[in-house]
Order: structure tokens, then C-alpha cells, then sequence
């Protein structure tokens, strides 16, 4: 394999990250640690009615995206694909067939453009995108990735090389679990952001939901008990002919069973590993009360929490751009061309060898 060329205006390398792992098509571009640009097409519309992702149509969605997103993101960027120094791209885990349009792509273009090629860990990305905007994150920290597809808690000791996983849910991924309760209540989907906003007009002590193994010793978290009682609540609410579900309530009640468990096992596994940095990344990260609860606890703590903005918590290219760009700079063998698509991908695999 070629090792990367340093071209354009500066010696640091340019690499354009390729994210297919769900519904988003992400382009990103980043040169060193600078976000040049982040194309992002996403097919969650689409899905809407099915109430959660298609498989088969976020496939189709990102093969016709592919190549527009890119060019978008090259124009942005104000570069041209000849000025890419690697590519990186999402080689797992997440939805197969979506994964395999994002790895034929970046084959492609590794192989026409003569770069090296590096299939990574889409959770490595989730924690290496937060260095464009805080920059260098202190190595080992805690790292909590919490979506609609992943609920993890990881020790992260060099994100180019070790990530040690330290506990996952146990069934609903944190973010599913929004999606589910606001299917429930018929808000739509996705229901993370109409449930947090719903949120701050109700209540989080109006209800006491259950919070599931939060007095256990492990770093597990569960949420599919709490979607049940969730639903139990509202049959019991509707059956009892005293008015209207109180939505709000509901949904501040819910979320506040959500953050209270994934807030107090991250602040727990810093504790308990001496760490004084957390993380906290994936679409879920964009919940104002995880937010405010993680910034409360980890100060009372003496923790420095570090949340990327929005837009970069939710599955973009820039992520797995930022990640390449690591590789790149600690001289990690790039990935073999066969790499393959990899749908159940370990998290201690960083990058496919
Ligand atoms: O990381 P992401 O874009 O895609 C993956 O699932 O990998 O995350 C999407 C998930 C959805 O479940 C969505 O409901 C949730 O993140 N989400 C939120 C919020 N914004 C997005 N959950 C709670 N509060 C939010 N503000
Ligand atoms: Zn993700």
C-alpha cells in the first residue's frame, strides 16, 4: 500500500471520511485536526412511516447520495479529489448493505486516486470527532456513545490504537428507546428531539419510572423495562378516564429515567478509573437533559466533560475523516483493499487490519 502523499497547501494530510453505517450519507473533509467540510444526506424521511430505519431503503438512499454528497463536500471544502491524501471510511459495525455502498465507495476511490484506504470503527469516530472542536482529547478518557443504535460505554486509551468496552445496554440502545416511547405517545420519528422538547414544558418528577440496573456494580445499562412501564402508564392513564395522557410529563419523566442511568454509570466509570475526562457523543448527545446533567455531575465530580456540538454527534463524515486523519498522523498501516464491510465490528478493533 502507498503511504500517504503530503500535497496541497499545507503538510497536513487530507483525508475525506465516509460515513454509511444508517440512515445518514456522510462526506466529511478534514485537514490535521481542521474540518474543511461536512456533507451530510440523510434518509431519515423515508423511514419516517416505518417508524424506524429501513435497511433496504437506507441502502438505496446512500448509493444515490454517494457521489453528489462527495462532490458537495469537495466544493465546500474548496479542494479537488486529486488533493486527498487518504481516505477513511465506516467498516462497522452498523446496518450491512448500508455499510457495504460506504466501503465500495471509498474503495473506489482509494484505488482510482491512488491513496491508502483506511475501513475504521464507527465508534472510534464518534470519540475522535470531538478533537475538530476541542481539540486533543486527554488519552485514557471515558467515552459514552449513546444512539439509536448504540449505547456504549468505552475506556478509551488511544483512539487510534485501544478502546476497552466497559458496558452496552443489554437490549434498547438509548436513543431507540426515545424512538419507542415517542412512537407510544404519537409523536413520530425520530422521537429523541420532540421528546426533549416536549420535555422542558412537563415534569421529570411527576412519574417515577424505573431506572434499571442503576445500583448495579456493572456499567450495563437497560431501557427496554422502561419503555414497558412507560407504556403501561399511558394504557393505565387512558384506561382510567381522568383526561388526557399528560405528554409532557411523560416524556420529562421518561427522560429523566434515561439520563439519571447513563449519567451516573459515565461519571461512576471515571471515578472508578481514575479518568478526569468524559465524552459523551451519538445522537442522543444532543439531549438538552443529558446535557445539563452530565455538565452538573461531572463538575460536582471534578470531571472536564467534553460534548461535540449537534452536528457532530449525530452519524456525519467528519467523524470518520477525523479518525483517518489520526491514523494517518500516528503512521497506522492503512486497511487491505478486500477490507470487508463489517456489520458486528468489535470495538477493540480501532481499524481493519
Ligand atoms: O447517532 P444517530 O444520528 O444515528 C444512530 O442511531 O446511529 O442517532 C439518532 C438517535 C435517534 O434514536 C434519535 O431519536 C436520537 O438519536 N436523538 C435524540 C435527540 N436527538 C436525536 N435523543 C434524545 N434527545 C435528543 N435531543
Ligand atoms: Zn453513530
Amino acid at each position: 500500500m502507498l503511504p500517504p502523499r503530503l500535497g496541497g497547501v499545507s503538510d497536513q494530510p487530507l483525508v475525506l471520511g465516509i460515513e454509511t453505517s444508517c440512515d445518514e450519507t456522510g462526506i466529511g473533509v478534514v485537514r490535521g485536526t481542521d474540518l474543511l467540510a461536512d456533507a451530510v444526506a440523510s434518509s431519515v424521511d423515508e423511514h419516517a412511516r416505518f417508524g424506524g430505519v429501513v435497511p433496504e431503503v437506507a441502502s438505496r438512499a446512500h448509493l444515490e447520495a454517494m457521489v453528489p454528497t462527495v462532490h458537495r463536500a469537495l466544493e465546500t471544502a474548496g479542494v479537488r479529489l486529486s488533493d486527498l491524501d487518504a481516505i477513511a471510511v465506516t467498516a462497522g459495525p452498523g446496518l450491512a448493505g448500508a455499510l457495504l455502498v460506504g466501503v465500495a465507495a471509498a474503495k473506489a476511490y482509494s484505488l482510482a486516486l491512488g491513496v491508502p484506504l483506511y475501513g475504521v470503527n464507527h465508534l472510534a469516530a464518534h470519540v475522535a470527532v470531538d478533537v475538530l472542536e476541542h481539540g486533543p482529547l486527554p488519552e485514557p478518557a471515558i467515552a459514552m456513545l449513546v444512539s439509536g443504535g448504540h449505547s456504549s460505554l468505552l475506556l478509551v486509551e488511544d483512539v487510534t490504537a485501544t478502546m476497552t468496552p466497559l458496558g452496552a445496554t443489554v437490549d434498547d440502545a438509548a436513543g431507540e428507546a426515545f424512538d419507542k416511547v415517542a412512537r407510544l405517545l404519537g409523536l413520530g420519528f425520530p422521537g429523541g428531539p420532540v421528546v426533549d422538547r416536549l420535555a422542558r414544558e412537563g415534569d421529570p418528577a411527576a412519574i417515577s419510572f424505573p431506572r434499571s440496573m442503576l445500583r448495579e456494580q456493572s456499567y450495563d445499562v437497560s431501557f427496554s423495562g422502561l419503555k414497558t412501564a412507560v407504556a403501561r402508564w399511558v394504557e393505565a392513564q387512558q384506561g382510567s378516564g381522568q383526561g388526557p395522557v399528560p405528554v409532557a410529563d411523560v416524556c420529562a419523566s421518561f427522560q429523566e429515567a434515561v439520563v439519571d442511568v447513563l449519567t451516573a454509570k459515565a461519571v461512576r466509570a471515571c471515578r472508578d478509573h481514575g479518568v478526569g475526562h468524559l465524552l459523551i457523543g451519538g445522537g442522543v448527545a444532543a439531549n438538552s437533559r443529558l446535557r445539563a446533567l452530565a455538565q452538573e455531575r461531572c463538575d460536582a465530580a471534578g470531571i472536564v466533560l467534553r460534548v461535540p456540538r449537534p452536528g457532530l454527534c449525530t452519524d456525519n463524515g467528519a467523524m470518520v475523516a477525523a479518525l483517518g486523519s489520526r491514523l494517518v498522523a500516528a503512521g497506522v498501516a492503512p486497511s487491505p483493499l478486500d477490507l470487508p464491510a463489517d456489520s458486528a465490528m468489535d470495538v477493540r478493533e480501532v481499524v481493519c487490519a
